[in-house]
């Protein structure tokens, strides 16, 4: 456990962090229907289809388990699920890390970093990249292949985002094979470091095949979310080059990230695994509704933390918590296991999007290869913007109004640098990758000296995901 998670009054801590959880369980259980209750166009749309309304409301998860942030058809909260809804989430986290700041100068950041450091049984900690990048190699060259060679018009795609040098670190798949490793009861054999020769529809024979296909899906699912996103976006760069709608227009962009989410989709069903089917669904549709309440939200909504939070948590967290979920589900993990699995990537995706929000202001273009300042350009007013408004009222309006105003984006700009938006958002970070940390020494001990390695490899990357620079 986090050290400053040690200090201080549990009873009181343990109240705040139940009650984060609590919030932040909810969105992780959202359903399909959740769409309707969080975006009232859609609301109108399925009250007019009472078919589908029906059939979501017999199946759907917030309807039998009660995790839910919204209750019926109307399109707006309900007052008592509103007061489960992260109204509390940004106020514990808020809370949780400014008290850990206070009870300990050196924060979550000292805890994540001394978990991050420590090697089993001694001696200077392998690369958490390097102790799977051969598999992660094999993953990414068997979907460059074969990707572009069944439709030759994607061998762009695949060059923007699968190509050798293009891809970025690929935390992903790194994180869902180092998470394959740390449960397993043995090592990886060496056929599973060559690239698995089985078409996307073909069952595979092993559990290490299949969570290398989990891997395989989420970069496909992340793909074409960003294939999508660029085309939303208008965004005429990506990992700094020109994104690939720039290059083929639109039309072609969506299609190719529909393609993507297509052959995710068929490599999904081969798994025959419907538990990990559902994770892979809910991550897709939770990726769907963070765009779309983003795109949709209103001048309140846009000023919110609560709505900022739950929108990160659909965008970036939840493919990252579904995806280790679905790793340790398929190698027949406990459910203890399996719950930490998922706790631990969606930790770890909430401290990069937090991260990702504080470069935007701290960065070069050319480190993050796009604009500077892109989120406020944008008019989306993140993290470090939604503390400054705590101190500085007066950004309120320009959050409204999404910087839209000549001078707002500059304006905006120097309030967040006088104001602790950034460090109180780095804090958040922090908090976020101690919670990862804890969530992986409280799996069950390691089964082999392999496992354990590749288990500090898990800590190891919530130190990376808090120092990226890009
Ligand atoms: C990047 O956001 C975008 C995402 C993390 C997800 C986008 C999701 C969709 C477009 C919904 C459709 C989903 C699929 C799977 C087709 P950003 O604009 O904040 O970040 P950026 O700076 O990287 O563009
Ligand atoms: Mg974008």
């Amino acid at each position: 456990m986090a050290m400053w998670l040690r200090a201080g009054n549990q009873a009181g801590r343990a109240a705040r962090l139940a009650r984060l959880r609590t919030v932040e369980n909810g969105l992780a259980g959202a359903s399909l229907d959740t769409l309707t209750a969080v975006v009232p166009q859609l609301a109108a749309a399925a009250a007019a289809n009472t078919t589908w309304t029906a059939a979501a409301a017999a199946t759907s998860s917030w309807h039998t388990t009660g995790r839910h942030f919204a209750s019926g058809s109307s399109g707006r909260l309900a007052p008592a699920a509103a007061a489960a809804v992260p109204a509390t989430a940004a106020q514990a986290a808020d809370a949780a890390a400014a008290e850990a700041a206070a009870a300990d100068p050196a924060g979550a950041d000292a805890a994540v970093g001394a978990a991050a450091g420590t090697k089993p049984g001694g001696g200077e900690q392998a690369d958490a990249f390097a102790l799977v990048r051969e598999e992660v190699d094999c993953v990414t060259e068997r979907l460059r292949r074969d990707i572009f060679t069944e439709i030759p018009a994607l061998e762009r795609a695949a060059e923007y985002f699968f190509r050798a040098g293009a891809e970025g670190k690929r935390l992903r798949s790194s994180m869902l094979l180092l998470a394959a490793s740390a449960l397993a009861p043995a090592p990886p054999s060496l056929h599973h470091l060559t690239i698995d020769p089985a078409p996307p529809a073909e069952h595979p024979q092993d559990v290490r095949r299949r969570q290398q296909r989990i891997a395989e899906i989420t970069e496909l699912i992340h793909v074409a979310s960003l294939l999508h996103d660029d085309v939303i976006d208008s965004s005429g760069t990506r990992r700094g080059k020109k994104s690939l709608n720039a290059v083929v227009g639109n039309k072609v962009a969506i299609l190719a990230g529909d393609f993507l989410l297509a052959r995710a989709s068929v490599s999904l069903a081969s798994l025959q695994n419907s538990e990990a089917i559902m994770l892979m669904s809910q991550s897709l549709e939770h990726l769907v509704a963070g765009e779309i309440l983003q795109l949709t939200a209103d001048a309140d909504e846009a000023a919110s933390m609560d709505h900022y939070l739950r929108k990160t948590y659909c965008k970036t967290a939840s493919l990252m918590a579904n995806s280790c979920k679905a790793v340790a589900v398929l190698g027949g993990h406990s459910q203890a296991d399996c719950h930490a699995a998922s706790e631990y990537g969606r930790h770890v995706g909430l401290a990069f999007q937090l991260v990702d929000d504080i470069m935007d202001f701290t960065c070069t273009a050319s480190e993050m290869g796009k604009p500077g300042l892109n989120d406020l350009r944008s008019g989306l007013a993140t993290a470090p913007v939604l503390y400054a408004a705590e101190e500085h009222a007066e950004l309120l309006p320009l959050i409204q109004r999404r910087f839209k105003e000549e001078g707002d984006v500059e304006a905006a700009l120097g309030m967040v640098e006088a104001s602790s938006g950034l460090q109180r958002t780095r804090q958040l970070a922090a908090f976020h990758a101690a919670e990862a940390v804890a969530a992986v020494q409280g799996m069950s001990a390691p089964a082999t000296q392999h496992a354990a390695e590749h288990r500090a490899g898990l800590l190891q990357v919530t130190q990376r995901v808090l120092d990226r620079k890009k």
